[in-house]
């Protein structure tokens, strides 16, 4: 979310440092395409005139658009300046405008309102005290309206300003406006508690520029705030994260010589003074801070928000995605959460695959182990679901492969904050929002066995390993495992075969070939190979596992060195010639879904350690080569 961004918070950075002595709102604007918020920004800018600070000026990429300070805005200019801008809309993501009147200064982030752009509004109301959302007066409340309500909550936005434009197309009728106070009073009351803290309804017309500064003539039934006297007024709490415990994110580790080590980050709530005693999470250790660096020389104490190097007393560990805390509050620490998801990828969230996930300072691998509902934006209901598809909301637990220190979201949005990173395109693939830990992750420990797996290997007289067979549906995989089988076993070899007959007809035979029960087959299947390795078995798989994602998900599991991936490199034409079950037939007649090849894909490996080409090796010549690789790989010493 924030991370998207990142450049232009280090500007908003400094341009707070510029403006300290006024108070600051950051506020985002949302709603459908064509509401009108691109009038309404260039309203504001122009109405305000004073978005100019020189520094400001060059942030915009066209100063010559902008203006400069005091220059007279061309208002019409400047919103289709804002429109084309959103036109381009992809390579914008978020835009964020400044300007200032006398009593406040403004950061607003202006996104883009197709529905595909939900990324981008995430970003936006990530870091937003406060939301203007724009209602169409002659569309009303729409899907798209109610999903950026539904985001806005989820993101811990409190005052809401819902902006009923374009009033003058409707000979401002009163009771226009109040049908659509009604309906939105109505949807806010389904949101979770607590919901919005307030609402405000203004009727306005950004375009003639009625309620937007001044009390609109033509609405004298209106008596409530105009828009910049609502974002002049509404309440911020600037102080809420200083004063909780210390918090410090380790952005990376700073050591310019042998005689200078310090830690490098923000802090993401609390205050920090030389002398003050902290724990290093997740490891526990604990010391005392002996200085706190900036550009600017040293410091006694920093808050929130400020970007500082801290020093330590002791030579801890200390590396990046560490958190500073509190000695007296330290976070907790857990591997297991409930969180809510907002899903922003065109491939699906899958449960059990394996994704990036990014939280603050700290990456680790994550899987979603349950979606427990998916929420309906426009009813708020609660409904099952299997995957999550394009801009889903829903509430999952989630596993990590280590404890990580957190915030739950609501008390810090930077320690509670994440984003899941798709493994194999890079992506972003969603957001998401850490509620609480489970308490099954605080109550489960690794039982650290006294008969390990290298004991057991070592009465078998061998080193286990896994070696996985990959390949479409008749490519030959489990002819070539079970002639492996043979010779390994002919030498005196404890092994095992994991393939589709003793599996999905056993462990797995709840689960059919969707993608979700695909990535179900293969994490269960790992998991199995694993627990086999480690009783010193050497484990040969056979399924087509189709996807790239979970294979490296068992390789994983493994110590390096112990998963050999066996690609049965059989082109399509081949493998469907030889339609041993007749499978690809009924499958090209449409009768059977699904199927790898077919209308469902393979993504072959990109380095296996070993590919077989079945078109150019008998089955006995590629098993006894496979020997000879396993043998030079040491696997078959001893
Ligand atoms: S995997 O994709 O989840 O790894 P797995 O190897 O367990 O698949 O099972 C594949 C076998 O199931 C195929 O060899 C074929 O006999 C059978 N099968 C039935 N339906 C399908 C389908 N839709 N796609 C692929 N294989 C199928």
């Amino acid at each position: 979310m924030a991370h998207a961004s990142a450049l232009i918070a280090t500007d908003i950075q400094a341009y707070l440092k510029a403006h300290e002595h006024k108070g600051l709102l950051r506020f985002i604007t949302c709603g459908s395409v064509d509401d009108g918020k691109s009038t309404l920004i260039g309203r504001l800018l122009y109405e305000s005139q004073l978005l100019f600070e020189d520094h400001l000026a060059a942030l915009q990429a066209d100063s010559r658009k902008w203006g400069t300070q005091g220059e007279q805005l061309d208002f019409a200019l400047l919103v289709d300046g804002l429109a084309a801008e959103r036109e381009q809309g992809i390579t914008i993501d978020v835009a964020y405008r400044f300007f200032s009147t006398e009593r406040r200064k403004f950061i607003v982030a202006d996104t883009p309102g197709h529905e595909q752009y939900t990324r981008n509004m995430v970003t936006g109301a990530s870091t937003a005290d406060a939301a203007v959302l724009m209602v169409d007066a002659r569309k009303g409340l729409l899907t798209q309206t109610r999903r950026h309500s539904t985001l806005m909550h989820l993101l811990g936005i409190r005052h809401v300003l819902v902006a009923i434009n374009k009033m003058d197309l409707l000979d401002h009728s009163r009771a226009v406006y109040e049908r659509i106070v009604e309906d939105y009073r109505a949807f806010a009351a389904t949101l979770a508690a607590p919901g919005f803290e307030s609402i405000t309804f203004v009727p306005m017309s950004a375009f003639k520029g009625d309620n937007i500064t001044e009390p609109s003539a033509a609405m004298p039934w209106y008596q409530g705030p105009t828009l910049m006297g609502w974002l002049e007024t509404v309440p911020v709490d600037n102080t809420r994260l200083q004063r909780a415990p210390l918090r410090f994110p380790v952005q990376w580790v700073n050591r310019p010589n042998l005689d200078f080590r310090g830690y490098a980050g923000t802090l993401a709530s609390g205050c920090v003074q030389v002398g003050q005693r902290v724990r290093v999470q997740p490891s526990g250790r604990e010391t005392t801070v002996s200085r706190i660096v900036t550009h600017d020389g040293e410091l006694a104490q920093a808050v929130a928000g400020d970007a500082v190097t801290l020093v330590l007393a002791d030579e801890v560990d200390v590396s990046r995605g560490d958190l500073l805390a509190d000695a007296q509050a330290p976070a907790e620490v857990a591997d297991q959460f409930e969180c809510t998801l907002v899903w922003m990828d065109d491939e699906p969230l899958l449960p059990g695959r394996p994704y990036w996930l990014k939280l603050g300072t700290q990456t680790v691998s994550a899987t979603v182990t349950d979606i427990r509902h998916q929420i309906n934006v426009n009813t708020q209901e609660h409904v099952a679901a299997r995957r999550l598809e394009l801009n889903a909301i829903a509430v999952c637990q989630l596993s990590l492969d280590r404890p990580v220190p957190f915030e739950p979201y609501a008390a810090n949005r930077d320690l509670g904050g994440f984003i899941l990173i798709d493994r194999t395109s890079h992506r972003t693939a969603a957001a998401g929002m850490l509620h609480f830990a489970l308490r099954r992750a605080h109550n489960i420990h690794l039982q650290a066995l006294e008969v390990d797996r290298q004991a057991r290997a070592a009465l078998k007289d061998q080193k286990p390993c896994v070696v996985w067979f990959t390949g479409l549906s008749g490519s030959g995989k489990s002819t070539l495992a079970n002639a492996l089988e043979k010779r390994l076993h002919a030498m005196g070899r404890h092994t095992c075969l994991l393939d589709g007959d003793n599996i999905r007809h056993g462990l797995n035979r709840d689960l059919g070939f969707t993608p979700e029960d695909r990535v179900e087959n293969i994490r269960r299947i790992a998991e199995v190979a694993r627990l086999m390795a480690d009783a010193g078995l050497i484990v040969l798989t056979a399924f087509i596992s189709p996807y790239r994602a979970e294979r490296e998900l068992a390789r994983s599991r493994l110590p390096a060195g112990e998963f050999v991936e066996v690609f049965v490199d059989t082109p399509l034409e081949v493998a469907e010639s030889r339609d041993p079950k007749g499978l690809y037939r009924k499958a090209r007649r449409g009768e059977l879904k699904n199927f790898t090849g077919v209308d469902a894909p393979y993504e072959a490996p990109e380095a296996p350690e070993f590919r077989v080409d079945t078109t150019h090796l008998e089955v006995e010549q590629a098993a006894e080569r496979l020997v000879e690789f396993l043998r030079e790989r040491g696997v078959l010493s001893g």
